[in-house]
């Protein structure tokens, strides 16, 4: 079932979600849930609170990985750091360079509660980074400078007023 996705202005956005402790079959259906939202958005990466569930997990696909699902996230071991055009589902249309560590090692549970662990290097170091902010009620914009976030909300407005036509989506995460 697609679900709404949550935009920037709801308070949901900003809060910090809890561990999740119930690898049940209402987890499985949540997963398949988001998984199918995240698909016809179309987005790469789709967080918990983004459809209103503050819990620590997000589904993701990269295109290399196909349909993962990650519960309590610790991201490990960040090097290097890349600057590259970022975009947001909650925050629909533009996109900005944001810097981000180049590899990343996450660590987590799948959706029966298994131990897993994947290295990320490229655009899925960047979803672990992405995704895990927003367990904690951070977004992209929050990661660049003043003039970086206002372009963004500029975009925005425009986008929300019709005066612009918004881009093709590449990978909103
Ligand atoms: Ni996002």
């Amino acid at each position: 079932m697609i679900v709404p996705i949550r935009t920037l202005g709801d308070p949901v956005l900003r809060e910090h979600s809890k561990p999740v402790s119930d690898f049940d079959r209402k987890l499985h259906l949540l997963c398949d849930d988001m998984l199918e939202t995240m698909y016809a958005a179309p987005g790469v990466g789709l967080a918990g609170p983004q459809v209103g569930i503050t819990l620590r997990l997000f589904v993701f696909d990269d295109g290399e990985t196909g349909p993962t699902f990650i519960a309590n996230p610790v991201l490990l071991d960040p090097s290097g750091t890349v600057v590259e055009e970022e975009g947001c589902l909650s925050i629909p249309g533009p996109y900005h360079p944001t810097p981000r560590s180049e590899r990343i090692r996450c660590r987590g549970q799948d959706v029966k509660g298994q131990d897993l662990e994947m290295d990320g290097e490229g655009l899925l170091a960047r979803i672990f980074q992405h995704e895990t902010d927003h367990l904690d009620g951070m977004l992209y914009i929050d990661r660049l400078d003043e003039a970086g976030r206002r372009e963004v909300l500029a975009d925005l407005r425009r986008l929300e007023l019709g005066l612009q036509e918004p881009r093709a989506r590449r990978r909103p995460e």
